[in-house]
């Protein structure tokens, strides 16, 4: 029986033990049935016809991009695709003498559990490596220099030939502890539901600076972690985001020529 102020043993027992599921029966049982439609079923009520806002215009145009181009990609573009996924918007103020730092997403209980980590290269006026993305004095903390998508990335992720050429892959890693200190083992969902909101975040800012981004959730933690430093017992990667600047049909269309960023490398 786990301790009920044992935090987060139940939920590190799932985490470490869902790397990618490689059971060939399950992937190869064919198409899936149609959606299963659960709980009562009711009259329709028919909805208003719905004018799309601009976050709507970015959603419908949001897609995954599995093809980029080997460029340049302004400091400023990468600067502003990060303050946009974690970034702090506002201080208010907490209980004493504290000050709540609100982000761009909603945590829960406010504790933030999540750190970026970002493998970046090929960006103007920035060195190669990986960075930790620090949203209080919105500054990049150089980890490890140099490339290290084909020394790390290529083999920890099952999609890496898609992003092989893109300029970046974010990781986003959590803190269990932060969150699971207050919320126990329901904390894990509540992380795993805000590396969402920023994924998100990522998917539709992407769309508006004219980068591609593709969502991550296969590949190998135990060494993707290992690569980043992290100790498994208090940290893992649970999400990760591939962006750059998308090669062909894959480019987002924009709305704003003048924002492109796209440059020869
Ligand atoms: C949680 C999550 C994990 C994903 N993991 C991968 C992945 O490992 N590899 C990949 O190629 N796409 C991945 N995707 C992207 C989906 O395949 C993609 O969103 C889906 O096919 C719908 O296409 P669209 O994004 O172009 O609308 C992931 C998406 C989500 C939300």
């Amino acid at each position: 029986m786990i301790r009920l102020d044992d935090p987060c043993s139940l939920s590190l027992l799932f985490h470490l033990n869902s790397e990618p599921w490689l059971n060939d029966d399950a992937y190869h049982r064919g198409a899936p049935g149609p959606h299963e439609h659960v709980g009562p079923s009711g009259a329709a009520v028919s909805l208003p016809h719905v004018t799309p806002g601009p976050l709507d215009e970015l959603a419908a145009r949001r897609r995954s991009c599995r093809a980029y181009e080997r460029a340049q990609l302004p400091l400023a573009t990468v600067a502003a695709f990060l303050a946009s996924a974690y970034g702090i918007v506002e201080a208010v103020p907490g209980a004493g003498s504290t000050r709540l730092l609100r982000r761009t997403v909603p945590s829960a209980g406010g504790l933030f559990p999540l750190e970026l980590l970002v493998f970046l290269r090929r960006v103007d006026d920035l060195d190669d490596g990986v960075y930790r993305y620090d949203p209080v004095g919105h500054v990049l903390e150089l980890l490890d220099g140099g490339d290290q998508f084909a020394t790390v990335l290529a083999p920890t992720l099952y999609a890496y030939p898609f992003i092989e050429d893109a300029n970046g892959f974010l990781a986003i890693a959590a803190v269990f502890r932060r969150t699971q200190q207050k919320y126990g083992p329901r904390g894990y969902r509540y992380i795993l539901l805000e590396a969402g909101h920023v994924g998100q975040h990522l998917a539709l800012r992407g769309v508006e600076l004219g980068l591609g981004t593709l969502c991550i959730g296969g590949f190998t933690d135990a060494a993707l972690n290992a690569s980043l430093g992290l100790d498994v017992r208090r940290a893992g990667v649970v999400y990760g985001v591939g962006f750059g600047l998308a090669r062909g049909d894959d480019h987002p269309p924009t709305s704003d020529p003048g924002s492109d960023p796209r440059r020869e490398g």
